[in-house]
């Protein structure tokens, strides 16, 4: 037994700072700010936040674009006030995780611009050139529709430069073993500077070591192990959550075999199989996402997550299920993007039924994994489609009915609130949720303190079991606990049998955790049951407060 994993029993939240709260009221959210919020995260059970990026930068990827490795970016406060954040996370048991964005910087970065303007400087070596434009220049662009090339011409050098992503975010060429010492150098500060760990961005590509070969790079992976070993050096609890959207299959080499690698990875294939099966009512796909997930290591963790700051991405799914999904909850082109997914957030795709929000949430917050929130989304936070690609759900965080909707006093915040339409800062806000007992903030409230009592779903061995295709039957062990959570993805009540398969623990009775209901297995050991249409019921086995025997321990 491993005793001290705490991302693996954790809720992590996911915040960008300019949009949260502005707390000098110059119309963008700041340290301070967030700062003034720590007690309702806290309150809300975020074990952890996820900043997304601060440093200095021209931010025309929403800092995805970085300047300056080493800085903070003043927009957001100083230095000082990072470690202050940091300090009143710590001081509240929450963990602060940082973007960490390595495979490409921002075309203003010292070493882009030595690299352009010197042909002897060192850091030419930093990006990946071409003298002539490759064949497969237009292949393999990650923004379709708005990225034309992953090579763009440098008039001062002569050369095509290599970009992933936007023509402003030039790769890092990670073959140069320089360019590896930054990025253990990097990692090592903001480790030194009190973050519990890393949201490391764009991972594939990261580690596609030959950059000129697009289409089939080889992966470098021993990286992921070099920074995993830094990291743990540097501070033993430090975690490594990593961005890529990569097949089932290759799983196990970005966790490595002996879970050298990295500890979490986000769960794209089960991400899209959900929003298909809440798009169709069919859990079939779902169910073989969860089933053809590769045995894990012991350290090794799924994040679980519904939205995020980028468009829903579908590109894993069937033409066929990415229709039913468009059908469903992005059926005007507008709502839609990069050919792959949907610009929305949760609410709005559900309409805001509150059925729907909590059969979703529901299933999110126990899947095997670790889930991770967007902010906003336990309020259910509406989209604004007017404007540009992904900047559709990034409108500030809506505190109360106040002006800008309390994010800040500015007349002009750079990024203004929702303030129209059913999702309104007048409609939807922290402060008429909190004060409503059944308000969608404290149903997520209660779930999550629910949630956080069951560590088996967090740390156990997951079983999916044989239950229609239009429900999600999972069970959960560890240490003697054990659990099972249904869900009903059909608009028809459903009833089922379910065969536990094992021997069950405690003396097998299931009490459910929302009515405290007890169950008894039938003389075969089947469970029966019965949901309301899109109903779902966490059970535990003996209940939250039965005494358990641990396995192996006599009296
Ligand atoms: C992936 C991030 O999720 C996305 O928001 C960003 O635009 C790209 N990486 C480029 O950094």
């Amino acid at each position: 037994m491993i005793p001290d994993l705490w991302y693996k029993n954790a809720i992590i939240y996911s915040l960008s700072l300019d949009s949260f709260l502005d707390a000098d009221g110059d119309g963008v959210g700041d340290f301070r700010g967030a700062m003034r919020r720590l007690d309702y995260l806290q309150g809300l059970g975020v074990s952890a936040v996820w900043l997304a990026p601060f440093q200095p930068s021209p931010r025309r990827d929403h800092g995805y674009d970085v300047a300056d490795y080493y800085g903070v970016d003043p927009r957001y406060g100083s230095f000082g006030d990072f470690v202050e954040f940091v300090n009143a996370c710590r001081q509240r048991g929450m963990r602060v995780i940082m973007d960490l964005v390595l495979n490409h910087c921002s075309d203003q970065h010292p070493w882009f611009r030595a690299a352009l303007e010197d042909p002897d400087s060192k850091y030419r070596d930093y990006f990946i050139w071409a003298d002539e434009k490759p064949e497969d220049a237009h292949e393999g662009v990650v923004f379709p529709g708005v990225q034309e090339s992953t090579w763009t011409f440098s008039p001062e050098v002569g050369a095509w430069y290599f970009h992933r992503f936007f023509e402003f975010q030039p790769d890092l060429n990670i073959a140069n073993p320089a360019v590896q010492a930054e990025i253990l150098k990097i990692v090592g500060f903001w480790l030194q500077l009190g973050v519990s760990g890393f949201r490391m961005d764009a991972v594939p590509f990261l580690i596609a070591a030959d950059g000129i070969n697009v289409s089939n790079p080889e992966p470098a992976y021993d990286l992921l192990r070099n920074i995993r070993a830094m990291a743990q050096w540097r501070k033993g609890d430090a975690v490594l959550l990593a961005e890529a959207n990569i097949q089932p299959s290759e799983a196990i080499e970005y966790f490595g075999e002996d879970g050298d690698r990295l500890h979490m990875v986000f769960n794209f294939p089960v991400n899209q199989t959900l929003f298909y099966a809440l798009a169709t009512g069919d859990a079939a796909p779902l169910k073989d996402a969860l089933r053809t997930g590769p045995d894990l290591p012991e350290t090794a963790q799924w994040a679980n997550f519904l939205r995020n700051h980028d468009e829903l991405d579908l590109g894993r799914l069937s033409e066929a299920q990415r229709a039913c999904v468009f059908e469903q909850f992005g059926p005007d082109p507008d709502m839609q993007i990069y050919d792959r997914g949907i610009r929305r957030r949760l609410a709005p795709m559900l309409d805001a039924e509150r059925t729907r929000m909590e059969l979703a949430y529901s299933l999110m917050l126990t899947l095997p994994g670790t889930p991770v929130l967007r902010y906003g989304d336990e309020i259910g936070m509406g989209d604004d489609l007017t404007r540009p690609e992904r900047d559709a759900v990034r409108t500030p965080m809506q505190w109360s009915d106040g002006p800008n909707g309390g994010f800040s006093l500015s007349p002009e915040p750079c990024n203004p609130p929702i303030s129209t339409g059913p999702y309104g800062f007048e409609k939807v806000n922290v402060a008429k949720q909190r004060s409503d007992r059944d308000s969608f903030l404290n149903w997520t409230e209660r779930s999550i303190r629910l949630r956080k009592e069951l560590p088996e779903v967090g740390r156990g061995r997951c079983t999916v079991l044989d239950s229609p295709d239009t429900t999600l039957a999972l069970r959960f062990d560890w240490e003697g606990l054990g659990s099972i959570f249904i869900h009903n993805l059909a608009e028809e009540a459903a009833e089922f049998s379910l065969n536990c398969l094992e021997e069950p623990p405690n003396d097998g009775d299931l009490v459910c955790l929302q009515t405290n209901a007890r169950s008894k297995a039938d003389a075969n050991g089947h469970y029966h049951f019965s949901l309301e249409p899109l109903g779902y019921r966490w059970f535990r086995f003996g209940g939250l407060d039965e005494l358990i025997q641990p396995p192996g321990v006599q009296h």
